[in-house]
């Protein structure tokens, strides 16, 4: 039980860029109790006390404004970030790893009992802020639904599905970038280190400062056969500009070249 506390627990200061320590995250993180709480929830559901189990249900919705009906199933290191908002209905079945943001619906399209009504979530999967997934068809291992998305069909693995009715995008190639031989790697809010902001920024900066690099090589060597063409004695390549060496126009010439 506290091995399983445990793994909530650091999956949530995984994943959560603003979680900042293991205190913060059991008394502050409603998506931790609400999982906490569903799992007496589910047994006294599966075990026959069906009431029992949607006032658990309801009691956990009521403190965390997540609503996780106590027959979905969930797999280890569900995460629900924000949490406020969320439906998980009754045959809904939410794979290991999978990260489910605000105001998301895991939701129904059928009215008849006793069928698979509710989406199935492979593992790894992000739901971002806002989406539906409604119906009962699977969404494959890592895929990614957009936010405000309203998914209506089954979505392949690793795919990402954005929009209304959701499409399917094409995929990226740098996206295996953030591929681990165990899977893809779980990046918060779906971003990937092509799309990151700071990353361009820091890709962008490392770029320039290499050309830079490449243009003071070229001049250095410019000075230096300058100082070898110069009248003898006169100057050498640290203060060759000092002297008035250099002409204009002259050096820019055999950086050209
Ligand atoms: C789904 C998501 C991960 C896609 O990111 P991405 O793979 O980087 O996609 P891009 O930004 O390259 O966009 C690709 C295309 O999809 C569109 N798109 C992206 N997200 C969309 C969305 N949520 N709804 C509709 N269209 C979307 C873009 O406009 C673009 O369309 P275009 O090709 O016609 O120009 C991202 O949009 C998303 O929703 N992240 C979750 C953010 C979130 O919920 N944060 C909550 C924090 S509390």
């Amino acid at each position: 039980m506290f091995s399983r506390l445990r793994s909530d627990i650091q999956c949530i200061l995984d994943r959560d860029p603003a979680a900042r320590s293991t205190w913060e995250v059991i008394t502050c993180y409603p998506g931790l109790h609400a999982v906490v709480l569903h799992r007496p929830a589910h047994w006294c559901w599966t075990h026959g006390f069906k009431w029992l189990g949607r006032f658990i249900s309801h009691v956990s919705r009521w403190l965390t404004g997540i609503e996780i009906h106590p027959g979905a199933k969930l797999g280890e290191r569900v995460f629900f970030d924000h949490a406020m908002g969320v439906v998980v209905g009754e045959t809904a079945e939410i794979g290991d790893g999978c990260t489910i943001y605000q105001g998301v619906t895991l939701g129904g399209t059928s009215l008849y009992k006793g069928t698979k009504r509710h989406p199935t979530l492979g593992k790894d999967v992000v739901v971002s802020a806002g989406a539906k997934v409604l119906g009962g068809f699977v969404v494959g291992d890592g895929a990614k639904i957009g936010s405000n998305a309203v998914v209506i069909k089954p979505v392949p693995a690793g795919a990402t599905a954005v929009g209304i009715p959701a499409r399917i995008l094409p995929s990226k190639a740098g996206a295996s970038a953030d591929a681990t031989p165990e899977g893809p790697k779980f990046s918060a809010y779906g971003v990937t280190l092509e799309d990151d902001p700071v990353g361009q920024a820091l890709k962008g900066l490392i770029t320039s400062a290499s050309s830079q690099e490449h243009q003071i090589a070229l001049l250095w060597q410019a000075i230096e056969q300058l100082a070898a063409r110069a009248p003898e004695g006169n100057c050498v390549p640290q203060d060759a500009q000092r002297q008035g060496c250099f002409e204009a126009g002259k050096l820019s010439d055999l950086v050209g070249k």
